[in-house]
């Protein structure tokens, strides 16, 4: 259907964004695979890397690592099982791009400018992801979205990332020339999504005004701005608890301190209205939580 659906082999030009803090886990990755897209699992140590490919049988997926706590071992795994590896947050490297591809995968990086791009397709990327400013997470660059795919000069497919919630976004885009779009917060709302319940209630209720790009939310990741509902940085800084939450992983309680760059799951508790709620412009078409297959099903619906 696209350059990029012939590419990795799926049938709608969607990708879940590979979503860090245990968001892009295997359930919710499934789910965009069997709904059509490409889903994404956020990658981490070789160990949680493992277990989670073991859970995506023989589904076609990616898996997407941030730069700044890359674990090779796990990149080497991940290239030798998923479709696709992915990059975020650090300059493009053609010794990353060569190992992924000496595992068997597509790699890709995720940019935020035209430079950046045009390294990313120069290192070798299969594809390259342009992430805009209305993106919600950790945003890379300065640009708008609409202004970077025009900006852009590379040889290879390309992703939209930022703001994409609805189907007129979607079909923008494709005519704007990307071959797919990267959707982030709409799946965060998904029936699958491990996001927790009151993070969702909060994206229901919001919309694009009430996000902030800041980079408060820094304990663990520093000058990295990002973007998130402004009511947790309020919540946050207002604050005088050193540990806002805990988080539980099988028999361990691993406390999360205040302003910690750790998104709240389900696995979470304690004030989640203080933790990093990260949302993108998109938010605007958060209305609910429906399944992901839904939420594909409606993205695509003028394509
Ligand atoms: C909760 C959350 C976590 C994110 N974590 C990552 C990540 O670990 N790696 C990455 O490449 N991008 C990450 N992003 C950014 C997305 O890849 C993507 O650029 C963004 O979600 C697109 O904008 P949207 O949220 O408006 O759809 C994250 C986004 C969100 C909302």
């Amino acid at each position: 259907m696209t350059t990029f659906t012939d590419l990795v082999g799926c049938s709608v030009p969607i990708q879940l964004a590979g979503m860090g803090g245990g968001i892009s886990d295997a359930p919710l990755c499934s789910a965009v695979c069997d709904a059509g897209g490409l889903g994404m699992l956020g990658g981490s140590g070789l160990t949680p890397v493992a277990a989670m490919l073991d859970e995506m049988g023989d589904r076609t997926f990616g898996v997407n690592f941030l730069m700044p706590f890359l674990d090779q071992q796990a990149v080497s795994l991940a290239a030798s099982r998923a479709k696709v590896v992915e990059f975020f947050y650090g300059d493009p490297s053609s010794e990353l791009v060569d190992l992924v591809h000496e595992g068997g995968a597509l790699a890709a990086w995720q940019v935020g400018s035209s430079d950046e791009a045009a390294a990313a397709a120069a290192s070798g990327c299969d594809f390259i992801v342009a992430q805009g400013t209305e993106a919600g997470g950790h945003v890379r660059g300065g640009t708008a979205l609409d202004e970077l795919l025009r900006s852009l000069d590379v040889n290879v497919p390309v992703v939209a990332a930022g703001g994409i919630g609805t189907a007129d976004d979607v079909a923008r885009m494709l005519g704007a020339g990307a071959s797919a779009v990267r959707i982030g917060t709409r799946f965060l709302a998904a029936k699958e999504s491990c996001a927790h319940p009151l993070y969702v209630s909060a994206l229901v209720g919001a919309s694009s005004g009430d996000t902030v790009l800041t980079e408060a939310f820094s304990v663990g990741w520093p000058n990295a701005p990002h973007r998130v509902l402004r009511s947790c940085v309020d919540a946050a800084e207002a604050s005088e608890d050193e540990t806002i939450a805990t988080l539980r992983l099988g028999a361990a309680d691993i406390p999360l301190p205040r302003l910690s760059t750790v998104p709240p799951t389900k696995a979470t508790y304690g004030r989640i209205s203080a933790m990093a709620l990260y949302a993108g412009t998109s938010v605007d078409a958060v209305q609910r939580r429906e399944p992901a297959a839904d939420i594909v099903a409606e993205l695509t619906s003028m394509l």
